[in-house]
């Protein structure tokens, strides 16, 4: 359970709750005192926790308590230790592959060469335009790695050309590629080549930006969409198909409608089972968003998983099948066929994973009935188990459309920027758990400190669940300040996010809502070159209250 929820449910009923739940009464109860005076929506705070940090966190409490919930975590595209070994499906544009082209140009251009003649026009289809550009490209961007580049086409001025390229992130750990095409003005360099002489901003190279073409052969090329995107709903296909399947169903439990930690510890202890037993998961996309991360401060279903999470690379690296179609062919079968499929239901967590292994039904129904907190889905992956289950953090990872945003921001800032992690909001109310934070966050006590950290007039952003905007107005006279809300237009009514979401979601419009503003604030801040954190960085006060660090 959470403060959030405690504060939607009589106090008398939580109360009971509570005593029985030793571990964290006093802490609990000054956050519940805390939650009712706090009428007001208070953004969560953008911290990152790492998934081993949300394992001992969960491990060391009670096995049913769940404390602070307001963090996001860290998914696991940005696990390196899950991931690293991954080797590269795709070769990068490095100095030795420029080299290799540029000595074979120099091959059939050795008869032409007249006092470099030819290069008084620029012609965009000349591979010595592309060659400058990706020089160029690897000398600025030292972050990012080139994958691929489309062939240059007319700017808008005859010595300009537009390009076109793929890249991903050196901070990913993903092969999530993404794409960025700008507009390059050029000049003559030495020994017939061309070279740089400007460069525009993110996305200004509009006449390229065509070049992108689906992977998966349809004509929308040139809409405003990620068609790299592909999270559409697989369906099992024939009866037979599905009557030789092996199935894990966990019918919904006490986990709906708490915080997102919660769902991803639950939805992980769930899919590892699965993958345990060998069988395919059942699995709900609806889901629903705690009050925490609701500018409405009320719990609100039917939010599609795919808004949150990256469906698609799900599909590839696990065996899941979404529950409705899973439904509708469980009742056809059953209708058509005089023996019904054979399931096993289960209803209790107590029976282990272990125990199933040897069950051959073709469903395995865990229900989750019981009060709570015998009913979250997590419990089925305590004691015991847990020496047979791995949670399978790297099949999460964060939605493709919330990363689009982020790479889109940290793209904006040519990936040269500084980044300050401001934690406000309860914790800078709560004086007895953090008595110096509002302090050491206050205007003037975050451009002292920051002086000492950031050279003056850098870009800066600030991760932060402050919601006064002007707040941070004084940090203006020393840095270019930048706020998630600067980007708004990321996620407006005319936005690629927008556009894709809503037809995600029926066409009716998808909120931009607090946990995808902690998501994208979050891995925005992780891309700074310099990072400053509040705990340790700013204050002294330890991140969970006194006496905690
Ligand atoms: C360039 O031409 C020379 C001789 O004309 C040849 O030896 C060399 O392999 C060629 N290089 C490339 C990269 O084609
Ligand atoms: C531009 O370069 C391409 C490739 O080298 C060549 O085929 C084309 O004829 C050139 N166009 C002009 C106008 O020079
Ligand atoms: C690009 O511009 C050059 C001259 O600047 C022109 O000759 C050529 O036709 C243009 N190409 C396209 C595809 O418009
Ligand atoms: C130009 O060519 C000369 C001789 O081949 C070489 O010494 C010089 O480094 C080259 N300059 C550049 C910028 O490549
Ligand atoms: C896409 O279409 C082209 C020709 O229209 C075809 O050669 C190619 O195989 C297709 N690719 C895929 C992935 O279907
Ligand atoms: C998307 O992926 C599914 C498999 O999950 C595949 O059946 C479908 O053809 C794909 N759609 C496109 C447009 O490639
Ligand atoms: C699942 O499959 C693997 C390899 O195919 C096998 O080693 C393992 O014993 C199987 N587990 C169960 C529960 O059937
Ligand atoms: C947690 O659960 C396990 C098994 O369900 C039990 O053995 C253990 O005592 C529990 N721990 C606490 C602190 O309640
Ligand atoms: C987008 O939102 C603005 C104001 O928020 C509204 O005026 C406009 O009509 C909306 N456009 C569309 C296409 O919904
Ligand atoms: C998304 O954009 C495309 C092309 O710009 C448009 O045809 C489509 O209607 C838009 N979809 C939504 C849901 O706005
Ligand atoms: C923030 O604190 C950590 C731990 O003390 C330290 O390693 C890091 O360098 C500090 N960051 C800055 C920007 O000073």
């Amino acid at each position: 359970m959470n403060e959030s929820n405690i504060s939607t449910e009589p106090i008398g009923q939580n109360l009971i709750k509570l005593i029985s739940n030793l571990c964290f009464s006093v802490f609990v109860f000054s956050v519940l005192i805390f939650t009712v005076i706090a009428i007001t929506y208070q953004p969560p705070d953008p911290w990152l926790e790492s998934a081993p940090a949300l394992t001992k966190l969960f491990t060391q409490t009670e096995n049913a308590t769940f404390k602070d919930d307001k963090s996001i975590l860290k998914t696991g595209e940005d696990l390196p230790l899950v991931l690293g070994a991954a080797a590269s499906p795709v070769s990068s544009i490095t100095e030795a592959v420029i080299e290799k082209s540029e000595k074979e140009i120099k091959n059939l251009t050795v008869m032409a060469e007249s006092e470099c003649e030819d290069l008084k026009v620029v012609n965009c289809s000349d591979p010595r335009v592309l060659i400058a550009v990706e020089r160029f490209n690897l000398k600025y961007f030292k972050s990012i790695v080139f994958l691929e580049y489309k062939t240059p086409v007319n700017g808008s001025k005859s010595n300009e050309c537009d390009v076109a390229w793929r890249f991903r992130n050196k901070k990913e750990k993903s092969w999530r590629r993404y794409r960025d095409f700008r507009r390059f003005r050029f000049g003559i360099g030495e020994n017939c080549t061309y070279k740089v002489v400007y460069a525009s901003g993110w996305h200004s190279g509009v006449n390229a930006r065509r070049m992108f073409r689906s992977r998966f052969n349809t004509t929308r090329s040139a809409t405003i969409r990620d068609d790299e995107i592909n999270d559409t709903i697989p369906t099992l296909g024939s009866e037979m198909n599905f009557r030789k399947g092996r199935y894990l169903y966990y019918s919904r439990g006490g986990d709906y409608c708490k915080g997102m930690n919660q769902y991803m510890w639950s939805f992980l202890c769930g899919l590892g089972e699965a993958m345990y037993l060998n069988r395919t998961f059942v699995m709900d996309l609806s889901v629903c968003l705690s009050a925490t991360y609701n500018p409405s401060n009320k719990d609100e279903e039917g939010k599609d998983f795919r808004f949150y999470f990256d469906f698609e690379h799900l599909k590839e690296v696990a065996s899941i099948v979404e529950e409705g179609e899973f439904l509708r062919d469980w009742k056809k079968w059953d209708r058509s066929h005089k023996r019904k499929v054979p399931t096993k239901k289960v209803v209790t967590h107590k029976v282990t994973p272990m125990q199933l292994r040897k069950d051959k039904s073709t469903i395995i129904w865990r229900q989750f009935d019981a009060p709570e907190p015998e009913n979250y889905w997590y419990r089925v992956c305590e004691g015991q188990a847990a020496k047979y289950i791995q949670r399978p953090w790297h099949a999460l990872w964060k939605s493709k459309r919330l990363m689009n945003i982020v790479t889109e921001i940290s793209g904006k800032l040519d990936w040269d920027f500084d980044a300050v992690h401001v934690v406000r909001g309860e914790k800078a109310q709560n004086k007895e758990l953090w008595p110096h934070l509002d302090s050491d966050t206050s205007p003037d006590a975050l451009l002292a400190k920051l002086q000492g950290m950031v050279q003056p007039w850098r870009h800066l952003y600030i991760a932060t669940n402050e919601p006064f905007y002007n707040y941070f107005d004084k940090l203006r006279s020393q840095y270019k300040v930048h706020l998630l809300d600067d980007y708004k237009e990321l996620w407006s009514n005319t936005s690629e996010w927008y556009n894709e979401t809503t037809s995600l979601n029926n066409g009716r419009p998808v909120e931009f809502d607090g946990y995808m503003r902690v998501a994208v604030d979050t891995e925005v801040f992780y891309r700074a070159k310099t990072r400053v954190e509040t705990f340790y960085n700013l204050t002294k006060d330890c991140k969970d209250g006194v006496n905690t660090c």
